[in-house]
């Protein structure tokens, strides 16, 4: 897609292509973080910028261990905390530790399309479980995929690419289903859009609800600084032997090559406590873009959070789709990368403009799509209508 867009801006101007392919916050950090930044680097403190023990530098962990605590309401200590190379860093670290060949690790699709390779660098194999035509979970399906080789579930809400939020019975329902497993199965919840929430919603805190819950979060959406690599691993205390999980995180947060995260973006974490990006103009931009594709006849469930939105294309084949929105100078990504065939991916990282100039090809091409499927492939079937 990358490639594609360089092609069409090259082509048409950059003026005239739409590009929604890619969730790289188009905003810059808040002032506080930027103000955070000139305060470390001009400040004196000694062996800032040195290597620390791989898990982190203590002061950090600990601040970083207060904040988990207050918002899970359980004893968090500094071991609890790995600061790693972003949330991706904090997957395959956690991953590493956890999996030992042939392990399954299961997913709900659609997800994040890097989990496949995340888990298949620790010689895992990734299983997807379904979700509703909604992408809320169903329960019976976690379940069905459940073996004795599975070792972990892989959650994320608010979800990439669909950006539904997963509610707290949802949590409650698996906890009890992992109760009653012979063997302890952890829940990993890949947290990177946290924040990210719309209407006030509350996100559950996924350890409140589930015992052996691993967060792996990052401050590159919360904080727009995707490029600055910078997340974590938040063990729960209520782990059996969360000491030694947290032992082996920070053995393989080094032997993975990353030795250790960004010193200078640790401090930083710590120093900006809770503060966020403002939300609202991306929830904005998220009523502008849904309101203007579902009024002229795309399905798309309302995103509750994550910068995305996921709606389905008129045409079953979602690449076909996307080759007709190309026509339009609009990129767009197939939902099938993400496990869900029939529906795309667009990433609201643009400007409002960008969004409002973009409708109308985006109805030239649903048009071209209804027209085309005259006497073939249909795809308004009552059964498939989301409420
Ligand atoms: C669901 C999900 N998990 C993990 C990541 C990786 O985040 P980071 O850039 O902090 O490594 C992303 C990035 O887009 C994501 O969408």
């Amino acid at each position: 897609m990358f490639e594609e867009g360089n092609r069409l801006r090259a082509e048409r101007g950059a003026e005239n292509v739409f590009d929604f392919s890619l969730g790289n916050p188009e905003v810059e950090p808040p002032e506080l973080v930027l103000a955070a930044v000139r305060k470390i680097v001009s400040g004196q403190r000694p062996r800032a910028h040195a290597y620390m023990p791989n898990g982190g530098f203590p002061e950090v962990r600990q601040a970083l261990a207060q904040r988990q605590a207050q918002a899970t309401g359980l004893p968090f200590a500094a071991e609890n905390i790995i600061l790693t190379v972003g949330a991706g860093g904090a997957l395959n670290v956690v991953l590493k530790a956890l999996l030992d060949p042939g392990d399954e690790v299961i997913a709900l699709a659609p997800c994040f399309v890097e989990y496949r390779s995340y888990v298949e660098n620790h010689g895992g194999r990734l299983v997807v479980a379904e979700t509703r035509a909604d992408f809320q979970p169903y329960l019976s399906r976690v379940a069905q995929a459940i073996t004795p080789r599975t070792k972990a579930i892989l959650i994320n809400s608010p979800n990439n690419p669909t950006g539904v939020v997963y509610p707290a019975q949802f949590l409650d329902g698996l906890e009890a289903l992992l109760q009653q497993q012979e063997r302890p199965v952890v829940v990993i919840s890949d947290e990177p859009y946290r924040a990210l929430a719309y209407d006030g919603i509350a996100i559950p805190e996924t350890q409140r609800h589930l015992r052996n819950a691993i967060v792996a979060t990052s401050w590159s959406k919360t904080l727009a600084i995707p490029g600055e690599r910078i997340g974590m691993l938040a063990i729960s205390p209520r782990i059996e032997e969360a000491h030694l999980l947290g032992d082996a995180c920070t053995c393989t947060n080094r032997i993975l090559g990353f030795v250790n995260a960004p010193a200078l973006w640790q401090w930083v974490v710590a120093e900006v406590g809770h503060h966020a990006i403002d939300i609202a103009p991306y929830q904005a931009k998220r009523d502008l873009f849904w309101e203007g594709l579902t009024r002229m006849g795309y399905r798309c469930v309302r995103p509750q959070g994550a910068f995305y939105l996921f709606p389905e294309t008129p045409l079953e084949d979602d690449v076909g789709f996307v080759q007709l929105l190309l026509e339009e100078g609009i990129l767009a990504v197939p939902g099938s990368g993400f496990g869900r065939s029939g529906h795309m991916r667009l990433s609201m990282t643009v400007s409002r403009s960008t969004i409002e100039r973009s409708l109308p090809g985006f109805e030239r091409a649903l048009a071209r799509a209804r027209s085309r499927q005259e006497g073939g492939e249909r795809r308004d079937d009552p059964s498939r209508r989301i409420a």
